[in-house]
């Protein structure tokens, strides 16, 4: 059976390459979270879950998102979500507050096609470098930490949200002399 939608998209605004906020260093977070986030956080899972449905993606005129973090409402928390689709209709919801990294892989891949962000609304080209498997430890919004391990695409995207906790953005890391710098290097997934 075909899983129901809402018929109206949450309230979710999202900030622009050009908004210096973007680049603000997100500061963690201390529980309880207060109500609003909790709604905030489930609100940001509902829209990228939603962005990933091509008939909502197509009827709201969206653009497919696999993370978001706080900065990209302009909230400098250390706070974001991923929605992973596993198979053809099944999402994964990871909410991540206050990660810390604990270790990552010598070998780094990239994204064939490039990496997107929904804050970045201009075509870019270019290799993007991560590393292919990570630990980290993190919070969930009711102050539940817990310990993740994540590899390939959702290593990558994790580490995409990471980077705008600190301010930075993916077109930041591809060699704007040498787009295609390390393609020989890094296996791409
Ligand atoms: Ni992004």
């Amino acid at each position: 059976m075909k899983k129901k939608y809402p018929d109206t998209l949450p309230d979710i605004q999202i900030i622009e390459e050009k908004d210096k906020r973007l680049r603000l260093k997100s500061k963690d977070v201390t529980f309880p979270l207060p109500d609003e986030d909790i709604k905030r956080i489930h609100d940001m899972l509902d829209y990228l879950e939603m962005s990933q449905v091509p008939e909502i993606c197509e009827k709201f005129n969206m653009r497919a998102g696999m993370g978001l973090a706080y900065i990209q409402l302009g909230i400098a928390k250390r706070i974001f979500v991923i929605v992973y689709e596993v198979e053809e209709g099944v999402f994964e919801r990871y909410v991540v507050v206050n990660p810390k990294v604990k270790s990552t892989s010598e070998e780094m891949v990239y994204i064939e096609e490039g990496e997107g962000c929904l804050s970045i609304n201009r075509p870019t080209t270019g290799i993007v470098p991560r590393h292919a498997r990570m630990k980290l430890i993190a919070y969930d919004e009711y102050g539940e930490q817990y310990e993740l391990r994540v590899r390939e695409e959702l290593a990558v995207a994790f580490q995409h949200e990471l980077d705008h906790l600190d301010g930075i953005l993916f077109t930041d890391k591809i060699d704007s002399k040498n787009p295609f710098k390390g393609k020989d290097i890094y296996r791409s997934i």
